[in-house]
């Protein structure tokens, strides 16, 4: 095990009606930036709890977050704040809206020229508001951690960035929230989920059996609980265990200590900005494959996954690997979830080039635990995707 020093700072309010506590959460006398999207919460009256928690406070509003969040309007939403004086960001929605908030919040006190080259260049966030978060859409982990992702509409880029100045100071998590989910959005948080812990787990590492433990017991609760929220929308036992699970899929403990991958993740993120597949579409594309090319180093990790998540009873471990790779796929099928590039009606080949020509153009990339994953592999990867 690597040497790691972690420490998650957030504080979670998890379970029913937890949104009342809104008002104990709120820091004293902060003029407030309310962040949210299109309006799903005003649909299914997370808007109005929102509204009674704030009565008391005060505070505006910045609606209009699009998913995969755009730096465009987040820049609009940086002006606002900035023209009211605002203290602390309240971030109420999915991934997205969380996203932005974070990116807001160091964007607001960004001490360069371009808030961009947070994104882009690795720029210096030396500090950024303090900001907390009702979440709607269990999936990215964001309402526990340190990273937000961000896209240029102009460039069709798509940037991570992590700094613990924007770990939110509070996270409220109701999975009566998620109720109104979509099935696509429901199946696409499961979805990014699975891969938050596969991308730590599935790797070239070893000597880790606790946080491998911790793995396994997330993918195996996903895989029991996904088919109960489809059956069933409002099965209040399944849709708090799929949130906890998202949480903790991403929440930094599952990896404490471990190499870690998240090569499907960059890969994906491009073929969101060229193709605008949702992110977990484009992961469900990506991880096979990946995980077929990589098998030298994969599959160990990938036989302990199918014995001990899928039961497989396979000795042979180049056959057990094969299996957790065929099971996984079985699994996204079985939710709906499609995993070939061709399924939505993008060319293997265009889509291979394009990855292969941004990856280039940044100097080439060294993705992977093992840093083996350069532009030319990714385009080996997507030609089989
Ligand atoms: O905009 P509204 O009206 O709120 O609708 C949203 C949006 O259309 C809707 N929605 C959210 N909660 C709902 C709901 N609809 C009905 N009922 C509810 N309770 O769902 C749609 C998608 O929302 P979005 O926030 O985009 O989804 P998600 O949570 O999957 O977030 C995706 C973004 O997070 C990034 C992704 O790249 C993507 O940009 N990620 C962030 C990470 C992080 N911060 O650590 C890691 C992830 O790997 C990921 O990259
Ligand atoms: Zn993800």
């Amino acid at each position: 095990m690597n040497n790691f020093s972690y420490l998650n700072p957030v504080k979670i309010a998890f379970g029913k009606g937890s949104i009342s506590k809104l008002p104990e959460l709120l820091p004293e006398r902060k003029k407030i930036m309310m962040l949210y999207g299109a309006g799903s919460i005003k649909n299914n009256g997370v808007y109005d709890k929102v509204m009674a928690g704030l009565s008391s406070c005060n505070f505006i509003e910045f609606a209009g977050i699009e998913p995969n969040p755009l730096y465009e309007t987040c820049m609009k939403a940086v002006e606002a704040a900035k023209k009211n004086g605002t203290e602390f960001i309240l971030a109420v929605g999915g991934g997205s809206v969380l996203d932005a908030a974070k990116f807001i919040a160091a964007a607001i006190e960004f001490a360069g020229t371009d808030p961009w080259d947070i994104l882009a260049s690795d720029a210096p966030v030396r500090s950024a508001l303090p900001l907390g978060t009702i979440l709607t859409l269990p999936a990215t982990g964001s309402e526990m951690n340190m990273t937000a992702v961000i896209s240029r509409a102009s460039t069709c880029e798509k940037l991570p960035f992590s700094n613990p100045l924007v770990y939110p100071v509070f996270s409220i998590l109701d999975p009566e929230t998620t109720y109104s989910l979509s099935v696509r959005q429901s199946v696409n948080g499961v979805v990014d989920a699975l891969a938050h812990v596969t991308e730590q787990y599935i790797t070239s590492g070893s000597g880790t059996p606790l946080q491998d433990r911790l793995c396994e017991s997330i993918i195996s609760t996903l895989i029991e609980e996904a088919p109960k929220i489809l059956s069933d929308p409002k099965d209040y036992e399944a849709r708090a265990n799929i949130m906890w699970c998202a949480t903790n899929a991403l929440n930094g403990w599952c990896s404490c200590g471990c190499v870690q991958d998240w090569a499907t993740h960059m890969i994906g993120h491009e073929l969101t900005a060229f193709y605008g597949l949702d992110h977990a579409q484009s992961l469900a594309v990506v991880m096979p494959e990946l995980w077929r090319i990589n098998m030298h180093s994969k599959e160990s990790k990938l036989a302990q996954f199918a014995r001990r998540v899928f039961n497989v009873k396979e000795k042979s471990d180049s056959r057990a690997a094969r299996a957790a790779i065929a099971k996984t796929e079985d699994f996204f099928h079985s939710l709906g979830m499609k995993t070939k590039l061709s399924d939505y009606g993008i060319n293997g080949e265009e889509a291979a080039g394009k990855v292969y020509e941004r990856f280039m153009g940044r100097g080439d990339v060294a993705l992977g635990e093992d840093g083996d994953i350069n532009a030319a592999k990714a385009r080996e990867i997507l030609l089989k995707c």
